[in-house]
């Protein structure tokens, strides 16, 4: 099967300093991939290139098997349209209720009439069980809720890859345990392949259908849970016994 993303010797720079130097990996279709590694060392920029916020100092990357560098705007557009993405600290705008905030990406890139838009709008919060929350404003909502919502925004477009950027940080056990359930339904059902960047080991070891272990700008590892633990590589084996990313 033709990997869904294709990241080739991955190079980039903030100002004069590389922070990737050589990525390579692959995400192959309706797999849930798991991004892991200390804090700084590069996975939110990893992903933000992979869905072309940023442009490479070299390198090469594949969207669906497309070319991204150099691609026509109209081109990356359509390829955008198929992506959706929880950014690490993306908020919903608290002048809008949930409603309006899961429905701005349709707003935004369709011309669907407003009545099925919100038709659509209350399939996916259905979908992440938040149903009675449509007209709620995100200040009224639990911290658990709003990473639901912002589930719900990031899917409404319904996308063959879901990029989720720590979408458990600051939730506890029960409710990390909600949003990794939410995410394997959408694997399993809708067949979406998730690209998860993740430091909490129960949560890998609940969904992760593979692992890649970003460090001094590299990929240290890339393999499945079974092949981590036993990999032999120092780093791995640290964060599979201790957490420590
Ligand atoms: N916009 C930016 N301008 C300059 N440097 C940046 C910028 N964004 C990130 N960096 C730097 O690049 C490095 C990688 O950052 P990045 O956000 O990709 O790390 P991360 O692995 O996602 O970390 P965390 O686990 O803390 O979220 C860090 O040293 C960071 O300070
Ligand atoms: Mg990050």
């Amino acid at each position: 099967m033709k990997p869904m993303i294709e990241v080739e010797d991955l190079y980039s720079t903030y100002g004069d300093r590389f922070v990737l130097q050589g990525v390579t990996m692959q995400v192959c279709a309706h797999e849930i991939m798991t991004i892991v590694g200390g804090s700084g060392c590069g996975k939110t920029t990893l992903l933000k290139h992979i869905i072309g916020l940023y442009t490479p100092h070299s390198g090469r990357i594949r969207l669906f098997g497309r070319e991204m560098l150099g691609m026509d705007e109209a081109e990356f557009g359509a390829l955008l349209k198929q992506v959706g993405v929880m950014f690490q600290y993306g908020a919903l705008l608290n002048s809008l209720t949930v409603g309006e905030n899961v429905a701005l990406p349709l707003q935004m890139h369709t011309d669907l009439p407003d009545a099925l838009i919100f038709k659509i709008v209350r399939l996916k919060l259905h979908l992440v069980e938040l149903d009675h929350a449509f007209d709620l404003y995100p200040p009224e909502l639990s911290g658990g809720m709003r990473k639901r919502a912002a589930l719900a925004r990031a899917i409404v477009m319904d996308p063959k890859i879901l990029f989720c950027d720590e979408p458990c940080a600051g939730l506890d056990p029960m409710l990390s345990l909600e949003i990794d359930r939410l995410l394997m339904k959408l694997n399993q059902a809708l067949n979406m392949t998730i690209v998860l960047v993740t430091h909490e080991l129960e949560s890998i070891r609940r969904i992760a259908h593979r692992i890649t272990m970003l460090d001094a700008g590299k990929v240290l590892f890339s393999g499945t849970l079974e092949e981590a633990e036993r990999s032999g590589i120092r780093r791995m084996e640290e964060f599979f016994l201790k957490g420590e990313g």
